[in-house]
């Protein structure tokens, strides 16, 4: 059994009635959105960010009811954006499923998202107190951010390792950053330690996506879930390009190939990232983004659930292994 479904087996009930409520959720408001939503949810995932807000409250004793309405917020967030992403990156395969787009349309994975994102904000406002909805609603506009930013990456060729990280933490830093800090607070954690969560969250975050770029180039396809070269074929820089460009900025004319279209330079761009190294150096920065997320950790009250955050920590930096 891998660490996450050790975790998963840990938290029995809680996450049983987080599966559950995500469940009722997902089918909760008018269909085809509902099939859609219900499409994405049912093709798995590790539900990593509500383990992460569960386990964050766990912390600090046993955790109240609001935790498990947090974890479920967690998720809904989570799948709302997958949902928007997968329109607006014309995504055809998630998690091993053809995704909800390519079924039902982009308007009704945009409404499905809608629906989600309604849910999350609702039950965030009934079950947690005002500054982690405050909280929420700053990390959704880093969410959008994150993803504007990127996009502009489409009409300008910017090999920025600082935009690129700016990216990395606002798209999906911030809801892992989100999850443990809302975790924390909720279970009542002094401000200190909530904002090391909150620290904790941001560095799994980066070294989540950091693996994920990797593996866009140097991944397989049945463990991912998702095709190979997806990043490169979408026009977008992600750090292993971005190195690659750096060690041969002669590569930026076969870059601009792919963005206007040509399939056969991405197998050249591709291969050139594949042999310049850098996916080692990607993989190297990954492992110290986790050890960031680990010595966090030490200012968090020490404990079986927080050895437990550790072990998805270690986890998600493992499929590079
Ligand atoms: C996946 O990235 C996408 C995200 C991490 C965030 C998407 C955010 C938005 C669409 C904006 C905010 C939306 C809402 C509902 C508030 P990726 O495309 O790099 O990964 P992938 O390969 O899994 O698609
Ligand atoms: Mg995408």
């Amino acid at each position: 059994m891998d660490r996450i479904a050790e975790v998963r087996a840990l938290l029995g009930e809680d996450i049983e009635a987080v599966d559950r409520e995500l469940a009722r959720m997902t089918r909760e408001g008018a269909a085809p959105a509902t099939d859609s939503a219900t499409h994405l949810l049912e093709a798995g995932g590790k539900r990593v960010r509500p383990l992460t807000v569960l386990l964050a409250a766990a912390c600090f004793g046993a955790p109240p009811a609001g935790a498990r309405d947090l974890a479920v917020v967690a998720e809904l967030i989570h799948l709302a954006t997958l949902l928007h992403d997968d329109v607006i990156d014309d995504g055809q395969e998630r998690r091993g499923r053809p995704t909800p787009r390519r079924l039902w349309g982009n308007a009704v994975s945009v409404l499905a998202g809608d629906l989600l994102l309604t849910h999350a904000l609702e039950r965030t406002s009934a079950a947690a107190p005002a500054p982690v909805l405050a909280d929420l609603f700053a990390t959704l506009r880093l969410l959008v951010d994150g993803e504007v930013v990127q996009l502009r990456g489409r009409t300008q060729l910017d090999p920025s390792e600082d935009v690129y990280f700016r990216i990395v933490r606002d798209k999906t830093a911030s809801l892992f950053a989100w999850s443990a800090r809302s975790g924390a607070t909720v279970a009542g954690a002094p401000p200190e330690a909530a904002r090391a969560l909150g620290d904790f969250g941001v560095h799994v975050g980066v070294a989540f996506q950091l693996v994920d770029d990797v593996l866009d180039y140097a991944g397989d396809p049945r463990e991912t879930g998702k095709a190979v070269l997806g990043d490169l074929l979408e026009g977008k820089l992600t750090l292993p390009l971005i190195r690659a460009l750096a060690a041969k900025p002669a590569l930026a004319a076969d870059v601009e190939a792919v963005r206007a279209g040509d399939r056969r330079a991405a197998s050249r761009v591709a291969d050139a990232v594949r042999g310049s190294g850098v996916c080692d150096s990607v993989r190297s920065l990954a492992r110290d983004e986790t050890a960031r997320a680990l010595g966090a950790l030490e200012a968090v009250p020490a404990g079986r659930a927080r050895d437990l955050l550790g072990a998805i920590a270690r986890e998600l930096a493992s499929r590079i292994d």
